[in-house]
């Protein structure tokens, strides 16, 4: 296998080798790759997957082969797939794609969260065929408290710039970009999101959303992984690809994405709501929308 990993592999990489850590597994051997794997081996793993190619050849012997993983050497594009691999692939029912999704999330201890006082994982709610989907930053007390994005009053301006748009909120797919409520409403730390965001991008392949907007800039430099100020960031589309996932359909492949201001900032500067409401104008043009009648 070449020895320069590309970004796509390099991550998917990580978060296989995060999966084998959960499931106990921290050592690794390397198989000969002329040699076929063994069937008992790979049957042990607990599922069908391959096993991640040899990461550090240098450090072999140090390895023990105690709660080994079988190591294969598959081409790298044929790897990438079998990392990548998701539990929900080839199932068509996004309810039940999403369900599984959250199946694998479970009683998430992936980051400190779990032991900062969280109540429950708040996963996400709506239209799981929406063509528009709003990604917030992270749950708040209320959200936390009811299992719910967005239902405290930011989440009432929420449901009202959608109302504005000519949808219901019940239309629309609401998430954000990390399913547990920081102390004290804190901004999400960067490993956070990263740990968080998988599962995210999962949930955006199944639901395979035309439009997402970004509320807030949180959401906005995480999903565009841009460093930039709000003012810069809004007024304009993105090409959104969801990370090391692939969607069941072919005719799929990312979503248009616009940024705007958060709700609660504009519960805190209202004056910024015609600026808000620019930005909803351009999705709804994209999307074909009209504003409700008054
Ligand atoms: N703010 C967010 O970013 N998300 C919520 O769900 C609630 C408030």
């Amino acid at each position: 296998m070449s020895r320069s990993l590309s970004p796509d592999l390099r991550n998917a990489l990580s978060e296989r080798l995060r999966y084998y850590r959960e499931m106990g597994i921290y050592d690794f051997y390397c198989r000969d790759a002329a040699s076929p794997p063994d069937s008992a081996e790979t049957l042990a793993l607990g599922d069908s997957i391959a096993s991640p190619p040899e990461l550090y050849p240098e450090h072999r012997e140090q390895m023990s082969p105690r709660k080994s993983a079988a190591v294969m050497a598959p081409s790298e594009v044929s790897t990438l797939e079998v990392l990548t691999s998701k539990p929900e692939y080839g199932v068509a029912d996004p309810v039940a794609a999403l369900r599984i999704i959250r199946e694998d999330l479970g009683d998430c201890t992936r980051c400190r969260l779990h032991k900062q006082g969280r109540k429950q994982i708040v996963f996400g709610v709506g239209n799981p065929n929406a063509d528009l989907m709003f990604i917030g930053e992270a749950p708040g007390a209320d959200e936390d408290q009811q299992g719910e994005p967005f239902v405290g009053r930011a989440g009432q301006l929420l449901t009202n710039m959608i109302k504005a748009m000519g949808l219901e909120r019940e239309q629309v797919y609401i998430a954000n970009i990390i399913k547990c409520r920081p102390p004290n409403n804190r901004t999400p730390e960067r490993d956070e999101c990263e740990t968080c965001s998988p599962f995210l991008m999962r949930q955006v392949a199944t639901i395979k959303p035309k439009v997402i907007v970004a509320l807030g800039a949180v959401a906005a430099k995480t999903l565009l992984a841009i460093n930039d100020s709000m003012s810069n960031l809004r007024g304009r589309w993105y090409e959104f690809k969801p990370t090391g996932v692939r969607s069941n359909d072919p005719n799929w492949s990312g979503a248009k994405l616009a940024v705007t201001y958060h709700p609660a900032f504009l519960l805190r500067d209202p004056r910024q709501k015609k600026e808000a409401w620019k930005d909803l104008q351009m999705v709804m043009k994209e999307l074909g929308l009209k504003a409700p009648a008054k």
